[in-house]
């Protein structure tokens, strides 16, 4: 990373070079992965693509294609959330990307979301893994609406790229902090089409895991907290009448003036609940000490420790030290060579959340619901799910959330809600709301939880994370038996 910090004056620099040439996809190739033991059917490539030239903003991506049928199958973009954390790390490595980690060996994820589409993960905004710009002055204050213009830049360079894939159906999908990203890239995308002169891009859809979309509904976990057990009697009502977690949110990142009274509250939640994992309360931490990748303290997950294991086996039991392995991975020199993350000989200081991005952390008080009821009465499919284990993002408040949109926008309910299933086992509950077009009743806003589900719904549970998004893309209703 030293070669940016070098680079004060970015600007008048940027003005100096040479215009970035659109390469054939075929330099992004990746022949494979180190530690890929098996061949695969399906091509990955990785590499940058620029999104501002003056600046020298370059955003990278992994590019995984579907495993069978790709350039007829949907392409699904996906982002992860923080603000500031990674997509490659998390996204890719740890949820529904086409591998995971068997020690030091990367075997393919039989619940990989390529089985269903093309998978785009791009680490967003500048700042965040791999991506960059050379202008540093851009990382201070990076806000919701450069992050958005500059994930539509680079969508349309990266068709430029891929343009086999210009007109396939396009799907955004992510999660947590996402729930700002992917709206807000959806709505320029709208934006976007409704110019003159150019080619629609064919969004047909959001899906997005364990959403945050209002600081007054999202973070406000108090009732979960208690209703889990995780603070006493005395620190509930503490909650429900001095401070609630909107209120300290509020506090800490929009107004930035944070006072006794909501530090003491804050203090003794976090006292009494302890060191768990927040977002799965179902599992440990990460007992490995070496491990310098075990800072994870945003709106995005951490590594844990083998404390519960759920019924999942082989490479698809969670490793709940897998960020370690991911953060030596993606921190050695052959790999980001292999992917094609290295701009310069040196090693890449990758990390999942602490690049050197230090983002409008005001923007978490930005409401997203109006731009949920925007895309929607535009007519796009919405799904939001929720891992009901999380407890910073609850599914009480995806909820609450889908509840009041169905009701600003008078959808009516498609089903009761109700159970849905994966592998013969009740996976979750769920509630469609729906309108009518062209005299029939059609499914536009899905609310499902994830039953034992994280925050990262893929990673604790891959198997009903791939059922869901299966049912999103075919446009079906999620299985009922
Ligand atoms: C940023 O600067 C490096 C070093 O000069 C250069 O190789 C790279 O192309 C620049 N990136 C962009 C997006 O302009
Ligand atoms: C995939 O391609 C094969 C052979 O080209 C074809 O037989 C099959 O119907 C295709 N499947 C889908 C889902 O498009
Ligand atoms: C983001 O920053 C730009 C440039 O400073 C500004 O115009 C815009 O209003 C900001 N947006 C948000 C949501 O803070
Ligand atoms: C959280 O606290 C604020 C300020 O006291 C209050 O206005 C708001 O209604 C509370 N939210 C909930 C969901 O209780
Ligand atoms: C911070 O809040 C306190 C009251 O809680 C107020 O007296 C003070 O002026 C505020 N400071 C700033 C910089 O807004
Ligand atoms: C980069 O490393 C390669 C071999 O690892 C070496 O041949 C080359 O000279 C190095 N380039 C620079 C600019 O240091
Ligand atoms: C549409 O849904 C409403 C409310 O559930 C129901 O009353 C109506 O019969 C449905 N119409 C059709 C055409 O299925």
């Amino acid at each position: 990373m030293d070669f940016l910090k070098v680079v004060e004056c970015g600007i008048i620099f940027s003005l100096l070079m040479v215009h970035s040439v659109i390469t054939a996809p075929e330099y992004d190739l990746i022949k494979k992965l180190p530690g890929q033991r098996e061949k695969v059917s399906f091509k990955q490539y990785g590499g940058y693509i620029t999104t501002d030239e003056e600046h020298g903003r370059a955003l990278y991506y992994y590019f995984v294609e579907a495993q069978t049928n790709a350039t007829s199958r949907p392409l699904a973009l996906w982002l992860n959330g923080g603000p500031g954390c990674s997509s490659l790390g998390f996204g890719a490595f740890e949820e529904n990307g086409p591998f995971k980690f068997n020690g030091k060996v990367l075997e393919q994820n039989k619940f990989s979301w390529n089985i269903v589409t093309n998978m785009l993960y791009v680490e967003s905004p500048i700042g965040v893994g791999f991506s960059y710009s050379n202008t540093t002055s851009d990382y201070h204050l990076f806000n919701d609406t450069l992050t958005a213009q500059d994930n539509l830049a680079f969508l349309l360079n990266w068709f430029k790229k891929f343009s086999e894939y210009r007109d396939v159906d396009f799907y955004i999908t992510g999660e947590s902090y996402g729930g700002h990203y992917i709206p807000q890239m959806a709505s320029l995308v709208l934006d976007y089409n409704k110019k003159s002169g150019i080619t629609p891009i064919n969004l047909k859809g959001i899906i997005i895991g364990n959403p945050y979309v209002d600081i007054e509904i999202s973070i406000n976990n108090g009732e979960f907290q208690w209703s889990h057990g995780l603070i006493s009697d005395e620190t509930y009502q503490l909650t429900q009448t001095i401070c609630n977690n909107s209120k300290s949110w509020i506090e800490m990142f929009v107004d930035q003036n944070t006072s006794e009274s909501c530090n003491n509250v804050f203090d003794k939640v976090h006292e009494e609940i302890g060191n768990i994992d927040y977002y799965d309360v179902t599992l440990g931490i990460c007992l490995d000490e070496s491990s310098s990748s075990s800072q994870l303290s945003k709106l995005q997950g951490g590594v844990r420790s083998k404390f519960i294991q759920k019924n999942l086996k082989g490479v698809n039991a969670i490793n709940l030290c897998s960020g370690n392995d991911i953060f030596t991975y993606l921190n050695t020199n052959k790999v980001q060579k292999d992917i094609h993350a290295s701009i310069s000989n040196d090693t890449y200081s990758w990390s999942f959340c602490d690049g050197p991005l230090n983002y409008d952390e005001r923007n978490r008080g930005i409401n997203i619901i109006p731009l949920l009821s925007k895309l929607l009465n535009y007519g796009l499919p919405i799904m939001l799910f929720s891992g009901d284990q999380d407890s910073v993002v609850p599914f009480t408040a995806t909820r609450t959330i889908a509840n009041t949109i169905a009701k600003q926008l008078q959808l009516f309910p498609i089903n009761t809600y109700g159970t849905w299933y994966d592998n013969q086992q009740v996976a979750g509950w769920t509630q469609s709301y729906g309108h009518v077009v062209g005299g029939k009743n059609q499914t536009i806003l899905t609310f499902a939880s994830v039953r034992g589900g994280a925050h990262e719904v893929p990673y604790t549970s891959p198997s009903e994370a791939l059922t869901l998004f299966k049912a999103f893309i075919g446009g079906l209703p999620l299985p009922t038996s």
